[in-house]
């Protein structure tokens, strides 16, 4: 039997509640769809090791985890303990620039039993992925503070945008809308006022569309593309966006589609050279931590894209098919989609789906 090697890291907040449901969902899936099994090592890396040991993560975090098979990921940030820019350098952002995760996968779909907030849309009406690029853009950690203190104090934070960068992460996204039925592919651009760098990634997403004539494609200026998730979702069907785009993108995504409790996202390395890391779109929800009522959906969700990007499609359509039954019976829901249910009663109702489902 295959064993895939996983490692998780709960991170802070309600990561370290959620990261545990999660491995239940996915150890249910694994012994309902049979064939293979899920080996874990807990990484106890955020912000109580900072406290402790100064990092976020030992030094050699990266080459510890190079060995496994993918990466689960809750949530890291505790900005009362530590500063969010040393959390978040220090751990998810450079595990996505060191493992070269330059694909973030971000599903939105209207689950059956979820309300949308926008009015007179049902379930089958929003249904669309987000490609965000994952390892440049404003995430480069290109720029700097200078002069501090003094009248001429100013920071900097440089957009890198590279063709190579720009050009395999917007191939990616036309692969994709080439295998979905709508074969549509509309990208987020702000060339209107980023002279230089946006003008260079229209160039190439133009340059790139020239191998898929069968793709219907639009560019789409990216302030009138936050004003279409809201009033025109439907019409989606895949987005490319760079870094920064995607990032605040992709949280209205989740806000359309009911809540960022819902939200599942795959920070992926297609080529394979690296492992990818699975992780909800949302963050650590200091508000909510502690009180046993984080949605676990995310992170379950994450957790199907993970099987399914392990090649294990069954065991990942089958935690998909559990998430859909237990939304659309709508009795056993966290109290961000309305329910009055804790996060293990609803892993406890996933798990019961997955069993079921397998059986039927
Ligand atoms: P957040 O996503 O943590 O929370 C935003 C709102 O959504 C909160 O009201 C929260 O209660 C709610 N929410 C989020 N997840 C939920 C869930 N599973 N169930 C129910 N409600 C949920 O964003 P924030 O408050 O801006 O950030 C908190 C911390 O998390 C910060 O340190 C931030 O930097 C970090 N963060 C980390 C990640 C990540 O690890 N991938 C992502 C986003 C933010
Ligand atoms: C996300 C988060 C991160 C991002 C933060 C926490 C650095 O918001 O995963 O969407 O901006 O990518
Ligand atoms: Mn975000």
């Amino acid at each position: 039997m295959k064993t895939y090697r996983i490692a998780v890291i709960p991170g802070d907040g309600i990561g370290k509640e959620l990261a545990p449901e999660g491995m239940r969902v996915l150890d249910a899936a694994a012994r309902a769809a049979g064939g293979f099994s899920l080996e874990y090592e807990i990484f106890p890396w955020g912000c109580d090791y900072y406290v402790q040991h100064g990092m976020m993560m030992p030094e050699d975090g990266l080459k510890t985890l190079s060995t496994f098979a993918a990466i689960y990921f809750g949530a890291v940030g505790y900005p009362e303990l530590v500063p969010d820019d040393v959390s978040l350098h220090g751990l998810l952002i450079k595990l996505r620039l060191g493992f070269d995760q330059y694909v973030c996968l971000r599903p939105s779909t209207l689950l059956p039993g979820v309300k949308s907030p926008l009015r007179g849309v049902k379930p089958g009406d929003i249904d669309f992925v987000t490609v965000r690029e994952n390892t440049e853009g404003e995430y480069a950690g290109a720029g700097g503070r200078m002069h501090p203190g003094q009248p001429s104090e100013l920071a900097i934070e440089t957009a890198v945008f590279t063709r190579a960068g720009c050009e395999r992460v917007i191939r990616y996204a036309f692969e994709l809308a080439r295998s979905r039925p709508r074969r549509m592919l509309a990208h987020a651009t702000k060339s209107n006022a980023q002279k230089h760098t946006l003008t260079f990634w229209d160039q190439i997403f133009d340059e790139v569309a020239r191998d898929y004539p069968d793709v219907k494609t639009e560019r789409v200026l990216v302030d009138a593309m936050a004003a279409r998730f809201v009033l025109k979702p439907g019409s989606l069907d895949v987005v490319v966006a760079s870094n920064l785009f995607g990032d605040i993108l992709t949280d209205i995504g989740g806000a359309i589609t009911g809540s960022l409790g819902l939200s599942a996202s795959g920070n992926i390395d297609p080529e394979r050279r690296y492992p990818s890391m699975f992780e909800p779109v949302h963050g650590s929800a200091p508000d909510i931590a502690g009180k046993g009522i984080a949605n676990p959906i995310a992170m379950a969700w994450s957790g199907a894209m993970m099987l399914d990007f392990l090649g294990e499609k069954r065991a990942g359509a089958l935690i998909e098919a559990a998430i859909r039954a237990v939304t659309a019976e709508g009795t056993t829901l966290t109290p961000d989609l309305g329910g009055t249910a804790t996060t293990t009663q609803v892993t406890d109702a996933l798990v019961a789906k997955v069993n079921g489902l397998a059986k039927a």
